[in-house]
């Protein structure tokens, strides 16, 4: 259960008259929280009815151009002046990764400074933790940038939604590799021209690894998994793929079969079973996700009284993240001046098991090349018939006369991934299949 706990007076924030705010870093997204925060002074004071004043900015490197000008004496290596000062009240955490973000925010909270975060790597692995950390302290931690960008998916699931029985959350929560995916599908450039235009956005990870191998993806969901179905969520029993190995071909042949191709990060649950993947689908072009393009985000959230529920918008960028970060900051200001609530996340301790993938039943697409002779398309459909995964189509696309080779499409009735694997492993071992290109589960629109 999520509750709304009272501070009590022998636990309140020590302010002075201004409320001082500290940053971690100012790169790409401390740069857009600086803009907005300096654009917006006037109507934030007004908001807060207190003046809310930004103090010192811990940073690697005090001598770097920053993205939006900032006076020298506001930056420090000194993470004390920040993290350990009594003019700061929140602590804002835009540095990423874990090492040292982990121990600044625990210190943080120890020193009872509340805390706003976009890092969905810490919010994933240490989150619960954190949140327990905070609730004892006294403090808020609040963490809207790290799914979704702008869009107002955290605040939605642990307050708006809260009466529901959330069961099932279907997303794109990369912005990198929906753009890329996007770009790909709609300008048929290739990959890594489309992730170099995704890096220079500023909407790329440090690492753009993270992005294109569903990393960041998993982070997002295990975040958004651990509010929705109130329970903690290790990282590393999400199934991942990414969308390094995709080509150019499957998104034409995904569209002539009516199907776009996306990175979805999808949770399910049945009872005390959790799914938990992330990887790319084949995706009917009827799903409103199908239509979700460019560095946009959407999350689907299905729940036992609302029904569906569907939010897009801006998920990556310094502005939309900034949107997330200084709403917070305004969210836990106005807490501090009217001395006020505090929004705790309650019981986060459901006991769930995580079904593993090979237990999926999915629909599935393959691309394949294979010897252009006769018997060649009976012996494959044997294949996939001894391993009881049922053919729904075939297509033969292309011929490469000189290599006496074509080019089929298949795609399949639901069938069992453990089944899909072995069907796979002896396609692939087969002297007539030239190689397996590509096989990818093509995801079901749920109602
Ligand atoms: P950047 O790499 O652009 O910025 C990181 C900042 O942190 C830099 O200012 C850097 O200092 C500072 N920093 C990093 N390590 C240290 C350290 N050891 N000591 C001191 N300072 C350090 O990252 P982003 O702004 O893109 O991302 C920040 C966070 O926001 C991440 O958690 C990310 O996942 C999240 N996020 C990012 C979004 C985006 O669109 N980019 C969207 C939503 C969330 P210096 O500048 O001196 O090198
Ligand atoms: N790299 C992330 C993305 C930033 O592309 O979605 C937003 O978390």
């Amino acid at each position: 259960m999520l509750v709304l706990v009272r501070m009590k007076n022998s636990t309140k924030v020590k302010h002075s008259k201004e409320i001082g705010i500290g940053m971690l870093g100012c790169g790409v997204v401390g740069s857009g929280v600086l803009k907005a925060f300096n654009e917006k002074k006037v109507s934030i004071n007004q908001l807060v009815q207190h003046p809310v004043k930004l103090r010192k900015i811990f940073v690697q490197d005090t001598a770097k151009p920053r993205d939006w000008p900032v006076e020298d004496s506001m930056l420090t290596t000194n993470e004390d002046l920040v993290i350990g000062a009594s003019n700061v009240d929140v602590v804002v955490e835009v540095m990423g990764g874990v090492d040292p973000a982990y121990d600044l925010v625990k210190q943080s909270i120890l020193n009872r400074k509340h805390v706003v975060t976009a890092n969905k790597e810490l919010m994933a692995k240490n989150g619960i933790e954190l949140m327990e950390l905070a609730e004892q302290q006294g403090v808020n931690l609040l963490f809207e940038a790290s799914v979704g960008g702008g869009i107002p998916i955290v605040r939605s699931i642990v307050r708006d939604l809260r009466a529901n029985d959330i069961h099932s959350i279907r997303a794109i929560i990369n912005g990198t590799t929906n753009y890329i995916l996007s770009r790909m599908a709609l300008s048929e450039i290739d990959y890594s021209d489309a992730l170099c235009d995704a890096q220079s956005l500023g909407y790329a990870e440090s690492d753009p690894n993270d992005d294109v191998s569903g990393i960041d993806a998993t982070y997002k969901l295990a975040v958004l998994g651990a509010l929705a179905f109130r329970t903690k969520i290790d990282v590393a029993l999400i199934y991942c793929e990414g969308i390094q190995n995709l080509s150019l071909r499957d998104f034409q042949c995904a569209k002539e079969l009516g199907y776009s191709i996306k990175l979805l990060a999808i949770a399910t649950k049945e009872n005390s079973l959790l799914t938990l993947r992330v990887h790319p689908v084949l995706i009917a072009e009827t799903d409103p996700l199908s239509k979700v393009d460019g560095v946009v985000n959407a999350v689907e959230v299905q729940g036992d009284l609302i029904g569906k529920v569907i939010f897009q918008g801006p998920g990556a960028g310094p502005l939309p993240t900034s949107s997330a970060v200084v709403s917070d900051i305004l969210e836990i200001s106005r807490c501090i001046a009217l001395e006020s609530t505090l929004l705790g996340y309650g019981n986060l301790s459901n006991t769930l098991s995580i079904e593993p993938i090979s237990n999926l039943t999915s629909k599935y697409y393959f691309r394949l090349w294979v010897k252009d002779k006769p018997g060649v398309l009976a012996a494959i459909a044997g294949v996939f018939g001894s391993n009881n995964v049922s053919i729904a189509s075939v297509l033969q696309k292309r011929v490469d006369t000189e290599n006496q080779s074509a080019e089929l499409v298949i795609t399949t009735h639901r069938a069992r991934e453990s089944s899909v694997w072995n069907t796979v492993s002896e396609l692939k071992s087969m002297a007539v299949v030239q190689g397996v290109s590509s096989f990818i589960r093509v995801e079901e629109h749920s109602d």
